[in-house]
């Protein structure tokens, strides 16, 4: 009987706010594969993701799209090609998904808020912080960029905000002594991180609630301020097993979670605040926090506003789901972060899945069927001497496999089972069947034995592969005619489970090999139409229909001028006055209404152009003599200007025409 265990692990929720990409797999893969891995175990497993769909950010962008936010996030989460779909499509096993807008989540949180409120916990105070007022933002000291607004760079004044507060500082000393002395988090260096870089300093309280937006779980004693985002976030691992609420009915049996995957930079928020809040409500700590690495692209952070995501609907579409899943766990070691690439995707799948495990099934399966109509014969003939290297290594990969996974060292543990496909590859070499088969009276029997060592192999491996490859590894052990018992974890122990007369059944090739340099030009190819296609929509200005005679139009002066100074005009802060050389050796001046678009230092030299015989009109109180000529176009709704900048060769007064 196998003994009755429970294992709850959990993936970040998500922010739907942009489809997700290869660094989000990442992590939901692997904690997929976790599950699973606990699964094949005999663990009953409770595997939860989902979405985190409140603040400011999902209202701007919401805003932005001209829908609600509700909407916004539906169409991402539930939407064709949305988190949901990724998941499904990417074989992700999870038993739940919850998103925050869920209303027994937000009803749990406002109950959670009330009792550390309750407690003392939490309570209201002043958010003393810097205020961007066109774009009605509050920011922190540290998120300014140049001193100003990081969004539209524009000067920010003090202010101060009602809202309420965590008394995050109360538990700076059960936190550090949770981080240094136990193994709450991993890996250790995160560790010191955490400790060096927030406790020592002094932690303080944290703000948790906002009053400038409203998307968010209201607060239900003080209407105005919504729930900090991050509390909101982090208390669904227990509001999905139906913490304070009645959806669902299982806090009791997985609370508290074997371990929380996250990306390392939310660390922070998962072994900091986390734990503390959960030490304000008296609940049990999750047993462990990973902190996994970031997937990088050309050495850096993947991210939709720098445009270099990786999609993996395309990269499933064209390698395949397991073979991507297989990639992302073979090629990284889990805590540290890697580099991403088209040719290490390529490569993994050609040497690994290609030429050794797709090579070893293929061809063991059609000897099989060759020299044995494919059923093997009860009479075989073993030979310790030449055996026993294998079935050891294979007898006990088990072992080694449950260490590294247990680590979730998943690297590791896929480097284990590779090194027996090695080993197999191998034994084929030396045992070389093909001669054996010449003299099958003679033979057969021995030849019989190295097929069923073969197909041992390939069982044992299937197996321990399943957390991985789902859908592969089931094919391999159906390939092989592995019957049900002999697909268990126990059975992936004892070396011998398949029967000595098994049938096997041919099958489709699983992991063609790719033409490296083919496939590599064909990316980038798609690469280059996907940049194509996500060029933001231009307007420009329709053309006019009314004609003007060939000299009205020469009667403009166009002129080339260069920039001798420029300042913005006091008091304005739209005009720029620009003292100019037109090549007649008396300077002229110009105002334009460009203070947005450009820092009067930068255009200092440059050659632009401009209509000089514009009669003079007054700016405030400065004199403009002409206008400086300049692009206009709009683009997401907001008017973009460029100045027409010349070639530096043309001199000051050049005519333009
Ligand atoms: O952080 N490589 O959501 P999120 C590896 N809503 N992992 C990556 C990655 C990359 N290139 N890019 C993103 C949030 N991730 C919060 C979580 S949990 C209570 C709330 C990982 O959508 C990232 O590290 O911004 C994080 O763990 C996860 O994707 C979700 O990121
Ligand atoms: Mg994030």
């Amino acid at each position: 009987m196998m003994e009755h265990k429970r294992f709850y692990i959990t993936t970040p929720i998500y922010y739907p706010s942009d489809k997700l990409h290869i660094g989000h797999t990442y992590c939901t893969v692997a904690t997929d594969a976790m599950a699973r891995y606990k699964r094949l175990c005999g663990y009953d497993v409770l595997f939860l993701t989902g979405t985190d769909e409140h603040g400011q950010k999902i209202e701007d962008k919401a805003k932005e799209a001209g829908v609600s936010p509700k909407e916004f996030v539906d169409r991402i989460v539930e939407g064709p090609q949305g988190v949901k779909d990724l998941w499904k499509l990417m074989n992700i096993s999870n038993d739940r998904f919850i998103r925050t807008t869920d209303d027994y989540h937000v009803s749990s949180i406002q109950k959670i808020f009330k009792t550390m409120y309750e407690k003392g916990d939490i309570y209201k105070g002043e958010y003393v912080g810097k205020y961007c007022k066109p774009c009605e933002s509050f920011w922190t000291e540290s998120q300014l960029v140049d001193g100003k607004c990081p969004d539209c760079g524009r000067e920010v004044q003090d202010a101060r905000e009602e809202a309420y507060f965590f008394r995050l500082s109360k538990y700076a000393d059960r936190i550090q002594h949770l981080l240094e002395d136990t193994d709450f988090l991993e890996p250790r260096s995160r560790v010191h991180e955490m400790v060096n870089n927030f406790i020592k300093p002094g932690l303080e309280d944290l703000c948790v609630s906002r009053t400038s937006f409203t998307w968010g779980v209201p607060v239900d004693f003080d209407p105005g301020h919504v729930v900090y985002v991050w509390v909101d976030a982090l208390f669904n691992y227990t509001t999905a097993l139906g913490f304070l609420n009645d959806r669902y009915h299982d806090y009791e049996k997985y609370w508290p979670a074997d371990v929380h995957f996250v990306g390392k930079e939310i660390v922070r928020f998962h072994s900091i605040i986390w734990p503390a809040m959960l030490m304000s409500m008296d609940m049990p700590l999750p047993k462990k926090v990973f902190g996994h690495g970031w997937l990088l692209l050309d050495g850096g952070k993947m991210s939709k506003s720098k445009g270099n995501v990786v999609d993996p609907y395309l990269l499933a579409q064209r390698f395949g789901v397991d073979a991507l899943r297989f990639f992302l766990l073979r090629t990284f070691p889990f805590g540290s972060d890697g580099n991403f690439s088209n040719e290490a995707l390529i490569n993994t799948i050609n040497v690994d899945l290609a030429n050794d495990l797709g090579n070893l099934l293929s061809r063991t399966v059609s000897m099989v069927s060759k020299y044995f109509g494919g059923t093997l014969p009860q009479a075989q003939a073993e030979d310790p001497e030449k055996d026993g290297d294998l079935v050891t290594l294979s007898s006990s990969l088990r072992g080694r496999y449950e260490e590294q996974m247990e680590k979730f060292a998943f690297q590791n543990a896929l480097s284990e089972i590779f090194k027996v496909i090695d080993r197999a590859n191998k034994y084929i070499d030396e045992n070389a069947p093909w001669v054996l088969a010449k003299d099958m009276e003679q033979n057969g029997s021995r030849l019989a034995q190295v097929m069923y060592n073969l197909l041992e192999v390939l069982r044992i491996t299937g197996i321990l592969l399943a957390p991985f490859i789902p859908a592969s590894a089931a094919e391999i052990l159906r390939q092989v005619g592995a019957c049900e018992d002999c697909r268990s974890w126990e059975s992936a122990g004892v070396w011998g489970s398949l029967r000595k007369d098994v049938t096997v059944a041919r099958g489709e090739n699983l992991f063609p090999r790719i033409d490296m340099d083919k496939e590599l030009s064909a990316l980038e190819e798609l690469a280059a139409q996907a940049k194509k296609a996500a060029l933001p929509p231009l307007e420009v200005e329709p053309q006019l229909t009314e004609k003007v005679d060939f000299d009205t139009f020469c009667k403009s002066d166009f002129r080339a001028v260069k920039v001798k100074s420029c300042e913005a005009v006091k008091k304005s802060n739209k005009l720029l006055k620009f003292t100019l050389d037109d090549g007649t050796g008396t300077d002229r001046q110009i105002l334009s209404g460009i203070a947005m678009y450009y820092k009067p230092e930068e255009l200092v030299g440059k050659t632009l152009m401009a209509i000089v015989n514009l009669p003079p009109r007054k700016m405030m109180g400065l004199e403009s003599n002409g206008m400086l000529i300049s692009a206009v176009h709009t683009e997401h709704g907001e008017e973009r200007l460029n100045l027409l900048m010349l070639d530096d060769k043309i001199p000051a007064g050049a005519k333009m025409c």
